[in-house]
């Protein structure tokens, strides 16, 4: 009998195709086999001997101690791909927004007082501060073609935006159902130079962390759009906030906002939201139980 330790609620629901009389599944183990978990921090927790995998339900493992895991013997897997539509939409909307300041629009319009003639020319006077240029025809760099910047290339290329695709460790044409027309750029400082909004797909990693700072800013278009639904590191705060007092940046929107960002009006904040859909928290839960019980049964690591 296995022992699978659940963590943040996580459910292997309408997974049916496994022997559930060799699992036990709970939220208190005493000698877990393996931990799902979707994103509580791991970092504090003492692993016991039983221990042999943490499968996180989600992309990113940020919140697991990979270097003690490895050195207890201990794998650790993820689920990429299996929340990147939710996340898709999400920055799809952001998108939106980074151009039509639709959320300050809505909060303003809730701070007219008046009756409805009243309310109707009070918005007819103040509207147009709100105004924003259409994303057709613009140019769109995705940095980062795993499975999210492979769907928001696809999506925003479908809204009309010239779209253009940069990974480090993927060829335009070797990333899987990426559309054949989203150009391929060869660096990042083309990416910089060309576009007119760019969205981060990067993990946050040794080569990533601080990416945007002010020397690639000073490569970018002035009054670029900058989307990061990717992880906060890969920004650097300070540089960037000074690039949005110089109009540089014309807006920041991210779902990884510092304390330093929320008061800035540049900064369009979101809470880390993008995967919180019951379709992709059902996805990462499947993916991640099918992995346990694959190494658990079958000894395979996949998505390691
Ligand atoms: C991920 O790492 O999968 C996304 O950032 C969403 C999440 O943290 O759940």
């Amino acid at each position: 009998m296995f022992q699978i330790q659940t963590m943040n609620k996580i459910s292997p629901a309408g997974l049916d195709n496994f022997d559930r009389t060799k699992y036990t599944w709970g939220d208190e183990m005493n000698e877990p086999d393996a931990i799902m978990v979707r994103s509580a921090a791991l970092h504090e927790m003492e692993f016991p001997a039983s221990l042999k995998a943490i499968a996180r339900a989600g992309a990113g493992v940020n919140n697991i101690p990979v270097d003690k895991c490895s050195e207890q013997g201990i794998v650790v897997f993820n689920t990429p791909g299996a929340n990147a539509n939710a996340v898709k939409e999400m920055v799809i909307m952001a998108l939106l927004m980074a151009s039509r300041k639709v959320a300050a629009s809505m909060d303003w319009v809730k701070t007219l007082k008046g009756n409805g003639a009243e309310v109707t020319k009070l918005v007819e006077k103040g509207k147009s501060q709100f105004a924003g240029p259409e994303i057709m025809g613009k140019k769109l760099g995705v940095i980062g073609l795993g499975a999210i910047g492979i769907l928001v290339a696809n999506a925003a290329q479908a809204l009309g935006m010239t779209v253009y695709g940069y990974d480090p460790y993927i060829s335009v044409d070797g990333a899987w159902g990426l559309s054949q027309s989203v150009i391929h750029a060869n660096s990042l400082k083309e990416i910089y130079e060309n576009c007119d909004y760019i969205t981060l797909h990067v993990p946050a990693t040794k080569e990533t962390k601080g990416c945007i700072n002010a020397s690639s800013i000073k490569m970018m278009k002035p009054g670029v759009r900058i989307l990061n639904f990717a992880r906060g590191e890969l920004v650097e705060t300070a540089d960037l906030l000074e690039a949005l007092d110089e109009r540089q940046v014309k807006v920041y929107l991210t779902d990884f906002p510092t304390d330093e960002m929320l008061d800035h009006p540049g900064v369009v904040a979101f809470p880390h939201l993008g995967a919180s859909t019951p379709e992709s928290e059902d996805n990462c839960a499947r993916m991640a139980a099918l992995e346990l019980i694959d190494f658990l049964e079958n000894g395979n690591i996949k998505n390691s």
